[in-house]
């Protein structure tokens, strides 16, 4: 049977407990913070409790993780021992964990060789089994011997055939938001945070990496590597990735690992890494992580990227040759700010770790690029939020910043709405109050928060007392309820414009006059004026006018990822039938879910479209992680009915 979450858990509604961050050597310097108060008052909101989690964290915190794992690539299962330490907060007679599809093999306490009897619940959709554990008040550490499922939903097995080398497999996981639980028996929750050390022993002739100090630069014989995570991380932030991989270096502080195939075109697209790093600290404070490495994973990666500490993991598919879409770097190393050094205590807050990171993302790109290339990132980002907004519908309560995800997979409510009516909120405020004093409250936001989880509610409450509280006039600019917890797109006030795309627009109405594409002045257009100009095509264009702009621009052959899926957007929607096999070979060979949900989701508004899809869909399906097949079932009604 199953139980609805609420009922399981209310009995923890009760519970408040600040959230502690564990202040490392690294995270005490309060250098520059100058709100004290604001700190106060914020400390004095209690912590929410997490509907994603069965854990029970205000009684016993885990904080730190052990892991000793065996990588069996022919049982795709990892094998091993995850040893738990904790920190007891108030009487406990046991030890709640999230699992899903975890084999419990044993489990004892400290040095005791007996094995204690544990309680493994039935599964519940998507948050899996909870583990409970009997302990006592002196109980310091809990070892548990287990193994994960073939299925497990993080993790993904892949064959030679997927990866570029195309001679050895491929692993690696993805555990935001609530997928660690299917690879480590843990606190699921982004409200806890752990160091972790890790051994992970795989076959000679591949490489471990992880979200840790310790990656190797070079394989080595016994296949045998050792990870180390001094600074306390939530578990969405653990990752683990096995291949035939190799480094290069960028700059002191970063570097690239990928497939020896990849490695050159990866290091050479990525290579503004560590101008960015420099930028972003002169703007926001010390990287406090020590290195920043990118991870360049097979085309089968779900999403663009994936901000695991040290180790960013990214898909292929922004490796352009021209370094157009490095964007995404930005964005991910914007995380080690917003989002790993201050997180989201729970998903309902996922906008204080998105929004936060794209406004990062556009300050990073504006000090590196200049302000119109800023600008365009904005427009775009604009046009998604007003499809989304859109798309749900305006009323909508996970157009919402806050959100509301109790009852729900989080992956379901994790929109657009948090990257950019984020965004914009945040803009809204720089604009409002200044950037000199925008930018020396979010370095002091930081500081004060370094190593912590923390609520909307809390950030709202430290806003106010270090900014509106004494400037009425101030208050009333900043319209934070409307934004925070209305829905919609509240007004901003200013126009969001890029000069760039005056140009475009230009050439855009000159097309839809019916003007020859040839004559059109794309003359030194980047990737981001081909995105505003296809986004600007109607839907019913037609195929001879399809067919001229590829004859011009050769759109079907583009080798860049985004104008490529802007263009296969009019592929199916014009019907234009020379784009089909490129649409299928795309569908076929990348399973980053951004790209694949609109196309089949544009394919599946026609019973013919939703026919081809899922053919394409049929031999896909096994290339895609769990993310995106998860996804990509619920448009196609997968599997069909017979
Ligand atoms: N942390 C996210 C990816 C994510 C979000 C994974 C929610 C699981 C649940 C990452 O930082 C991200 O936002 N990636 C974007 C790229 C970015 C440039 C907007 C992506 O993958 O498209
Ligand atoms: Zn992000």
């Amino acid at each position: 049977m199953q139980r609805t979450i609420t009922s399981l858990l209310a009995s923890t509604l009760l519970a408040s407990l600040a959230l502690t961050g564990c202040a490392t050597p690294e995270s005490s310097s309060q250098a520059g913070a100058t709100s004290e108060g604001a700190e106060e008052t914020m400390k004095q909101i209690p912590a929410p409790h997490d509907p994603h989690s069965f854990a029970r964290p205000h009684e016993v915190a885990v904080d730190h993780l052990s892991l000793d794992l065996d990588v069996d690539f022919a049982a795709k299962r990892l094998v091993g021992r995850a040893s738990l330490t904790l920190e007891h907060r108030a009487a406990a007679a046991s030890l709640l964990l999230d699992t899903r599809d975890l084999e419990i093999r044993a489990v004892t306490l400290d040095d005791a060789p007996t094995e204690v009897a544990f309680t493994l619940d039935e599964a519940v959709p998507y948050l899996g089994s909870r583990l409970e554990i009997p302990i006592t008040a002196t109980t310091r550490v809990v070892h548990i011997d287990y193994s994960t499922s073939p299925q497990a939903a993080a993790v993904q097995w892949l064959a030679p055939a997927q990866t570029s080398g195309g001679t050895h497999p491929f692993l690696f996981t993805q555990s935001q938001a609530i997928l660690a639980r299917t690879w480590v028996p843990c606190q699921d929750t982004p409200a806890v945070r752990m160091t972790y050390d890790a051994t992970v022993r795989v076959p000679s002739e591949l490489m471990a990496v992880m979200s840790a100090d310790g990656n190797p630069t070079e394989r080595n014989a016994e296949g045998v590597y050792r990870f180390d995570m001094p600074q306390p991380i939530p578990s969405y932030l653990l990752a683990l990735a096995v291949g035939d991989l190799a480094f290069a270096e960028i700059g002191p502080r970063t570097g690239v690992y990928a497939e020896g195939p990849m490695l050159e075109a990866s290091a050479n697209e990525f290579a503004d890494t560590e101008n960015m790093l420099t930028e972003v600290e002169a703007l926001f404070g010390p990287y406090r992580w020590g290195r920043y490495d990118l991870l360049v994973l097979p085309p089968s990666f779900p999403f663009g990227g994936m901000e695991n500490p040290r180790l960013t993991f990214a898909t292929p598919t922004i490796i352009a040759g021209d370094r157009s879409l490095v964007a995404l770097v930005a964005h991910e190393l914007a995380h080690s700010w917003s989002g790993n050094l201050v997180t989201n205590a729970t998903w309902n807050d996922f906008w204080l770790n998105e929004g936060f990171t794209v406004y990062l993302e556009r300050r990073i790109m504006e000090a590196i690029r200049g302000r119109d290339y800023a600008d365009m990132l904005a427009v775009l980002g604009r046009q998604d939020l007003e499809a989304t907004v859109a798309d749900l519908g305006s009323t909508d309560a996970d157009t919402h910043l806050f959100l509301d995800l109790d009852g729900r997979d989080p992956d379901d409510g994790m929109t657009d709405i948090a990257y950019e009516k984020g965004y914009f909120f945040l803009r809204s405020i720089e604009e409002a109050v200044g950037r000199e004093r925008f930018d020396a409250f979010l370095r002091n936001w930081f500081d004060d928060n370094a190593f912590s989880s923390t609520t909307t509610e809390r950030f709202l409450a430290y806003l106010d007392e270090a900014l509106l509280a004494d400037d009425p006039a101030l208050a009333e600019k900043v319209t934070t309820a409307s934004w925070v917890y209305g829905p919609g797109l509240p007004d901003h006030g200013t126009s969001i414009e890029a000069e760039a795309f005056v140009r475009v627009d230009d050439a855009l109405g000159t097309f839809l006059d019916g003007g020859p594409p040839s004559e059109l002045a794309t003359d030194g257009w980047s990737t981001h004026e081909w995105l505003h100009f296809l986004r600007g095509l109607p839907d019913d264009l037609g195929t001879d006018r399809m067919a001229a702009l590829d004859k011009a621009y050769s759109l079907t052959a583009s080798g860049n990822s985004e104008i490529l899926h802007a263009w296969l957007h009019h592929v199916i929607a014009s019907n234009y039938e020379p784009g089909y096999d490129r649409l299928q070979t795309f569908l076929e060979g990348v399973g980053r879910r951004k790209f694949l949900k609109p196309l089949y989701e544009r394919l599946a508004s026609t019973e013919e479209g939703k026919a081809k899809a899922r053919e394409i869909y049929a031999r896909a399906r096994p290339g895609y992680h769990t993310v995106s097949s998860a996804t990509i079932d619920e448009i196609l009604d997968w599997p069909p009915a017979e």
